[in-house]
């Protein structure tokens, strides 16, 4: 029987119990001895190896996070560490890998196919929703869910007085949590790092929309603009003339029951990277694209930077 094991890396998402889940289930299915890394790749130095079975996994596709831990791996950046690796999954007999994650996950485990021929295939999971040649990420959606409920509450203060509400999203360098949710919770203003902005090009039409009647403003903004999200709090106070108040979502966003959407990828990303790696596709990402799941080489995912669809982009352009 062959052994194949799953790990996860970075940032947690909902969905990654899901998959783990189903990974169990379908590797048993597929004849397979389906293991647990525990902890991401500093697990995987420290050998928290252990053999996975249905117990293990009984009851966790509803709740976020993963069962099975996960970190972000300074270490593993080492050749020294990824040799102690490689010594690991030998003594579980282990030459197969699926590693739920993002970019920097993926390098990591490129690193080690490189340097020690381990079979893997990598699921792009990460609420940044920023893995090139792939339109979708596990998690995201939860994410997204997340902040419509957020924004949605806070609506509901926000139109009792007449505040702005600057709202952050996590997203590192990537807009895509904030433009989403920019348009589909009705917000006034999305700030994004990949859209150049000039906040004193709304403020003669914000000041009309008050003379108006208007009474609240939302603002979503991204955590990788080129400003803090208080100065533009201080911006609706200073230049609007309206009363502000900031709310980062923080790690809110990468927690919660994981939506059916999120749910249902994760058993189909799972399906395609341990059907990949049966059928010998040896360093492969599952990518999610307009033609259904393609596996696409690791160099060409890790080597492009993820570009939002330009016509997303162009909702929230001034023309
Ligand atoms: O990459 C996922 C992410 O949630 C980013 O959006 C965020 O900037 C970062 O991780 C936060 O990292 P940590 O949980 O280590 O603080």
């Amino acid at each position: 029987m062959k052994n194949i094991a799953i790990l996860c890396s970075g940032g947690d998402v909902s969905g990654m119990n899901p998959a783990l889940k189903h990974f169990v289930e379908y590797s048993i299915k597929m004849g397979l001895s389906p293991y647990f890394i525990f902890d991401g790749f500093e697990g995987l130095i420290d050998n928290k190896i252990k053999k996975a079975s249905y117990d293990d996994v009984a009851g966790i596709l509803t709740r976020g996070g993963t069962k099975i831990g996960s970190a972000r791996s300074k270490r593993f950046m080492t050749k020294e560490s990824r040799a102690v690796a490689k010594k690991n999954l030998d003594n579980s007999k282990i030459d197969m890998l699926v590693v739920l994650g993002g970019d920097g996950s993926f390098r990591g485990i490129h690193e080690l196919h490189k340097e020690h021929g381990i079979k893997f295939c990598a699921i792009p999971s990460t609420i940044d929703n920023d893995i090139s040649q792939n339109e979708y990420c596990l998690g995201v959606d939860t994410a997204l869910n997340i902040i419509k409920s957020s924004i949605d509450a806070i609506r509901d203060t926000a139109s009792s007085f007449s505040r702005a509400f600057v709202i952050e999203t996590m997203g590192r360098d990537c807009g895509y949590l904030a433009l989403i949710s920019h348009l589909t919770s009705g917000s006034e203003l999305c700030l994004i790092p990949e859209v150049e902005y000039d906040l004193n090009s709304y403020k003669n039409d914000f000041k009309k929309q008050i003379k108006n009647g208007r009474r609240y403003f939302i603002a979503v903004v991204s955590e990788g603009i080129k400003q803090e999200t208080k100065e533009i709090a201080e911006w609706f106070e200073n230049e609007v003339g309206v009363e502000s108040k900031i709310c980062v979502l923080g790690h809110i966003q990468r927690g919660g029951n994981p939506t059916v959407y999120d749910r249902l990828m994760a058993y189909k990303f799972v399906n395609h990277a341990v059907d990949a790696l049966l059928g010998g596709i040896n360093s492969s990402v599952v990518c999610y694209t307009k033609n259904g799941f393609i596996h696409k080489e690791i160099d060409e995912v890790t080597s492009q930077k993820y570009k939002i669809d330009q016509k997303l982009l162009n909702y929230i352009k001034k023309s």
